[in-house]
C-alpha cells in the first residue's frame, strides 16, 4: 500500500501548510480575539503560546504526519493504538469548524461584492445583523433560511469540494499556488495604506497597550492558545494530515519554523492593519477606539464597512480588496479543514478520494446550511467559542500530555524528525512540550471551565449554551472515542511506519 498522494514539490507543501494556517483566524478573528482580552495584554499570552506551545506542537504534529503517513486517525493509531481516538476527536473538531467556517466565507463573498458603491450605507452594524444577516430570532431558533448567506455558501461548496476532488497536488497545491501568493500582495496593499491614513497610530496605541489587570485571568490564556492553535491550523488534525504526504527525504523542524513564523508574521500584520485602519476611523468620526472595535465576531463586518466609508478615496476598491483576501485566505484554510475528514475517512474505510469527498464534504455542507439561517449566528457565536476553548485547545493539551507523558514518544519523535532535518531541536522542545504546556495551558484550562460554568459565555441562556456549546465540546470527544472502536484493515496500522522508518534510518 504505498499508494498515498504525494506533494508536487517542498514549495507546494510550504505553501499548502501557509495557506492552511492563513485563513479567518489571522484577518477575521485575532482582531476581535485580541481585543476582547485586553489588548496589549493579550500578546504575552500570545507570544508565550506560540512559542512554548505552538511551533513546538506544530514540529510534532509534522513529524507524526510523516513519521506514520496517515491522516490523524491513522497516524495516532500507529503510534499506539489507544492514541487513535485523538486522532478522531481532532477530525470531529475540524468537521464542526468546517460547518461554520465556509459560511464566514460565504458572508465575505457577499460582502466583496456590496463593497462596491458601498452598499451596506451608514449603519452597518444595522445592515449586517438586519437587512444581510436578518436575526430576527432568539438564541436557539433557527428561523428561516437567508438567501444571501445560502447562495454564496453554494459557491464556497463548490470551490472547496471541487479542489478537494482533484486531489493533493492537482487540486490543493495548485490551489495555493495561485492564492497564497495574491493573497500576500493584496494584502500588504491594504495594510501600506491602512497606515498611512491620518490616525492609525491612536489605533495601534490601543492595539498594543498592555492591560495588566487581565492579564492573570485564565480565559485571556486560554483564549491566546486556543487563538494560537486556530491560527497555526494545529490541534485539529491539519497539519498531521498535510504532513503526511511529504516524501521520505523531507526538512521537517525547517518546514515548521517557516510556517508558524509566516502564520503569526501575516497574523500581526493583519492586527496592525486593521487597528490602524480603527485609529484613523475613530480619528476622522471622534468616536473612542473602544466604542469602535466591539462586535466580537461580526467585527470585521460591522468595523471594516464603517471605516471603508470613510475612506479618502477608492473606497469600493479597497473593500473589495479587503473582503476578497477574506475569501482567499478562508478558502485555502476551509480545504485544509475538509481534507482531515476525507483523509479520515479514506485510511479508515479504505474508500476513493471521490466517495471521502462526496460523503464527508457534502455531510459537512448539508450541516453548514445551520449556519445560514435567521438564528444562524447565535449558533456560530456559540460553537465558535466553545470548540476553540474546549475542542482545540483542549486537544492540543491532551495530545501533547498523552505523547510525552504516557507514551513517552518525545525522544523517538524527535529523533525522527532531526535526523532529516537542516535546524535541530534540543531539549527545550521536548521541555516545553512535556512540562510548559501541559502545566500552563492545564491550568488556564481548568480556571477557564471553572469559569464557563459559573457564568455563562456572553450571558447567553444554559438551554441554549448546554446543546450548542457544552454538547458540542463533549460531543466532538465521544465521536472520536466511538470512532476509534471501528477496527482497522489488517496490516493497515503496521506498513507504512516501517517503510518511512527505514528510510531515515531507524
Ligand atoms: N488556521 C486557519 C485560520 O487561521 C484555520 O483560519
Amino acid at each position: 500500500m504505498n499508494n498515498r498522494e504525494q506533494w508536487g514539490t517542498r514549495a507546494g507543501f510550504i505553501l499548502a501548510a501557509v495557506g492552511s494556517a492563513v485563513g479567518l483566524g489571522n484577518i477575521w478573528r485575532f482582531p476581535y480575539v485580541a481585543y476582547e482580552n485586553g489588548g496589549g495584554a493579550f500578546f504575552l499570552p500570545y507570544l508565550f503560546a506560540l512559542l512554548t506551545a505552538g511551533i513546538p506542537l506544530l514540529i510534532m504534529e509534522f513529524t507524526l504526519g510523516h513519521k506514520y503517513r496517515g491522516s490523524a486517525p491513522l497516524a495516532y493509531a500507529r503510534l499506539n493504538r489507544k492514541s487513535e481516538w485523538i486522532g478522531w476527536w481532532q477530525v470531529a473538531i475540524s468537521f464542526v469548524i468546517a460547518t461554520y467556517y465556509a459560511v464566514i466565507i460565504a458572508w465575505a463573498i457577499s460582502y466583496t461584492y456590496f463593497a462596491v458603491g458601498q452598499q451596506w450605507g451608514t449603519d452597518t452594524a444595522g445592515f449586517l445583523f438586519g437587512e444581510y444577516l436578518q436575526l430576527s430570532v432568539d438564541p436557539g431558533q433557527t428561523g428561516s433560511l437567508v438567501p444571501g448567506v445560502f447562495i454564496p455558501l453554494i459557491l464556497v461548496w463548490i470551490i472547496a469540494l471541487g479542489v478537494l476532488f482533484k486531489g493533493v497536488k492537482r487540486g490543493i497545491e495548485v490551489a495555493n499556488r495561485i492564492f497564497i501568493p495574491t493573497l500576500v500582495v493584496v494584502f500588504l496593499i491594504i495594510v501600506i495604506r491602512a497606515l498611512t491614513l491620518e490616525g492609525a497610530s491612536v489605533g495601534l496605541n490601543a492595539f498594543f497597550k498592555p492591560n495588566w489587570e487581565t492579564i492573570m485571568d485564565g480565559k485571556v490564556w486560554v483564549a491566546a492558545y486556543g487563538q494560537i492553535f486556530f491560527s497555526l491550523s494545529i490541534a485539529f488534525a491539519i497539519m498531521i494530515t498535510y504532513s503526511s504526504y511529504l516524501p521520505k527525504k523531507s526538512d521537517i523542524n525547517n518546514n515548521a519554523f517557516i510556517a508558524g513564523f509566516s502564520n503569526s508574521s501575516f497574523e500581526l500584520l493583519a492586527g496592525i492593519g486593521v487597528f490602524a485602519a480603527i485609529g484613523f476611523m475613530a480619528t476622522s468620526t471622534g468616536v473612542g477606539v473602544d466604542e469602535i472595535a466591539g462586535a466580537g465576531v461580526g467585527f470585521a463586518f460591522v468595523v471594516f464597512p464603517e471605516i471603508i466609508n470613510t475612506f479618502p478615496g477608492m473606497n469600493g476598491l479597497f473593500g473589495v480588496l479587503f473582503f476578497g483576501s477574506l475569501v482567499l485566505a478562508g478558502l485555502s484554510s476551509l480545504i485544509s479543514i475538509v481534507q482531515t475528514y476525507i483523509a479520515a475517512l479514506q485510511d479508515k474505510f479504505g474508500i476513493s478520494r471521490t466517495k471521502a469527498v462526496a460523503f464527508g464534504g457534502g455531510l459537512s455542507a448539508l450541516i453548514s446550511i445551520l449556519f445560514a439561517t435567521q438564528g444562524g449566528l447565535f449558533f456560530l457565536d456559540a460553537v465558535d467559542y466553545f470548540i476553540n476553548s474546549f475542542g482545540v485547545a483542549f486537544a492540543g493539551l491532551v495530545s501533547v500530555v498523552v505523547v510525552s507523558w504516557f507514551l513517552k514518544q518525545l525522544t523517538p519523535l524527535q529523533k525522527h524528525a532531526n535526523d532529516i532535518s537542516d535546524i535541530r531541536t534540543g531539549t527545550w522542545w521536548k521541555v516545553c512540550l512535556g512540562v510548559i504546556t501541559p502545566i500552563v495551558l492545564g491550568y488556564m484550562m481548568f480556571d477557564n471551565i471553572k469559569k464557563n460554568l459559573t457564568e455563562n459565555y456572553e450571558g447567553y441562556a444554559t438551554s441554549f449554551i448546554i446543546p450548542w456549546g457544552w454538547m458540542v465540546a463533549i460531543g466532538v470527544i465521544v465521536v472520536g472515542i466511538i470512532f476509534s472502536m471501528i477496527s482497522w484493515k489488517p496490516g493497515m496500522l503496521e506498513e507504512e511506519q516501517t517503510e518511512a522508518n527505514k528510510e531515515v534510518g531507524q
